[in-house]
């Protein structure tokens, strides 16, 4: 089959096109059945194919027929060996890769800065994590990847670990050298798995930082809903068979999916990859040209900062995605929080994130000239109105320091809690999940002692007005610790 070929879209088409009747589920039988307010809406044309895994086409739990077509198109097009579509996200295809290569009390090596659908999955497998610190970049209090000496150290000190996960690229955009992160784990014998979940485009244009199946990775989990242009929530698994078996990955996705597999999403997926495959390189030509056009004009703005090639040179700021526009607004006197209301309420723009001294604007094949014009006048209207805040003073940085694990995060995660006060909380193990969100980088993960240091940094962010996210008490005045057992006399 060629790349021009969509044999999942087609199906559903072709099925559609013989109006069937219908006495299966789903119950709104082509939006007939449904509330007319949400049918006239969405319209009859994606309500026609929100159909279900009837015998003509074929059944994501078990492809024999057009989804195996359209998996193993995608498969060529990312240069993987097996391709498995998922809809449930990024995050489905990650849990599905963790529970792959990792079991109860199994070593896992990750970054500490992970999402939180890895943090789950080690909690659902019974697995250690063995945090490795990303490198952090304490001028833009951010945090990068990690460095392939840093892995080379972590698999010397735990030569017993099962796998190595890398972020890449990250949410910011930056890739460490990931063919060198290869090459290290795999003397190892052990596979190396990737959140790609930000990188799904870099396959498909030369000057983009090599994907993970380039690189030799085993597994990866990418997000075509991010950049790649498919609908939200869906996504694939990319498998290269050696170290990870795709039948063991195929019946992992199958207990971690839905049985009611969404045809429009699956149908996006196979449409995102013809388009990436048969056009990409064209559409993100222009992308990366409008992308860079905004950088240099971002630079121009008083107090602002568009983050470029000129951090590169670490070893974890190996290469750069150049469809990420970070940009610093801390030499503007604002928190990227501010910054991003400002944005909101007086210029109707929305960002991907902020945080306490940046903002995150995404630049895909899906923008023109029109809506980076706009960006770039928005930014220049918010110069002018913070300016007289302006000052350029030291950073300083707090990045949330890694506290010590006391016991497995399965074990903290069932075992007995109660709930305190989070002031008085250090010393004790903590049994939730507390992170700032986005990006999602975990404070606290069930089984690690308090620290007064991220007691602090919590307080730090809320005051900032920041989403800190994860405990039982969202207000953050209490946190769930592992009961203490006191003696008896
Ligand atoms: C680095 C990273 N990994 C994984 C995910 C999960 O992706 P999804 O939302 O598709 O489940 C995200 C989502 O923001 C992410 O930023």
């Amino acid at each position: 089959m060629s790349q021009l070929e969509t044999p999942l879209f087609d199906a559903l088409l072709k099925h559609r096109n013989r109006h069937p009747i219908q006495f299966h589920i789903p119950g709104h039988k082509k939006g007939q059945g449904m509330d007319p307010a949400y049918r006239e809406f969405v319209g009859d044309n994606v309500l026609s194919i929100d159909l279900i895994n009837i015998a003509p086409l074929d059944d994501l739990h078990a492809p024999k027929g057009v989804i195996m077509q359209a998996q193993n198109l995608a498969a060529q097009a990312f240069g993987a060996d097996h391709t498995f579509f998922s809809v449930q996200g990024t995050s489905g295809a990650i849990m599905t890769m963790i529970l792959t290569v990792v079991g109860p009390g199994d070593k896992i090596i990750v970054p500490r800065n992970v999402h939180k659908s890895i943090m789950s999955a080690i909690v659902f497998a019974g697995a250690i994590p063995i945090f490795i610190h990303p490198e952090v970049d304490s001028e833009l209090g951010i945090s990068h990847g990690i460095s392939p000496e840093s892995v080379e150290r972590a698999l010397l000190k735990y030569p017993d670990a099962k796998a190595v996960l890398v972020i890449n690229p990250t949410y910011f955009g930056f890739v460490a050298d990931l063919k060198r992160i290869v090459d290290i784990v795999h003397a190892r014998n052990i596979p190396v798995i990737v959140d790609e979940a930000h990188g799904v485009h870099i396959k498909f244009h030369d000057d983009l930082p090599l994907s993970a199946m380039q690189a030799g990775a085993d597994m990866a989990a990418t997000s075509t809903h991010k950049l790649g242009g498919s609908m939200t929530g869906s996504s694939v698994l990319n498998v290269r068979e050696g170290l990870v078996s795709a039948k063991r990955v195929q019946s992992v996705f199958s207990m971690l999916t839905t049985t009611s597999t969404s045809y429009p999403m699956l149908a996006s997926i196979d449409t995102a990859r013809r388009q990436l495959a048969v056009h990409g390189q064209t559409l993100l030509d222009d992308a990366i040209h409008l992308a860079k056009d905004a950088r240099k004009r971002i630079n121009s703005i008083p107090h602002l900062h568009c983050v470029g090639r000129e951090k590169l040179g670490t070893s974890a700021t190996y290469d750069m995605d150049p469809l990420k526009l970070l940009i610093s607004v801390k030499d503007l006197g604002i928190t990227g929080h501010v910054a991003e209301e400002w944005l909101r309420v007086n210029a109707n723009i929305e960002i991907e994130l902020s945080d306490l001294y940046n903002i995150l604007c995404l630049v895909t094949i899906g923008d023109s000239k029109k809506e980076v014009n706009l960006l770039i006048n928005a930014l220049r209207r918010m110069s002018k109105t913070f300016e007289s805040d302006a000052s350029i003073t030291e950073t300083n940085v707090q990045i949330p320091e890694i506290p010590a694990l006391a016991m497995s995060p399965r074990d903290a995660f069932y075992a007995q809690t109660e709930s305190i006060p989070l002031a008085l909380s250090e010393g004790y193990i903590c049994a939730e999940f507390i992170m700032v969100y986005p990006p999602g980088i975990p404070i606290f993960i069930p089984g690690e002692i308090i620290t007064q240091s991220n007691i602090d940094f919590i307080k730090m962010n809320v005051e900032a007005g920041l989403p800190v996210q994860g405990p039982e008490d969202s207000t953050l005045q209490n946190i769930r610790v592992i009961k203490e057992r006191k003696a008896i006399y």
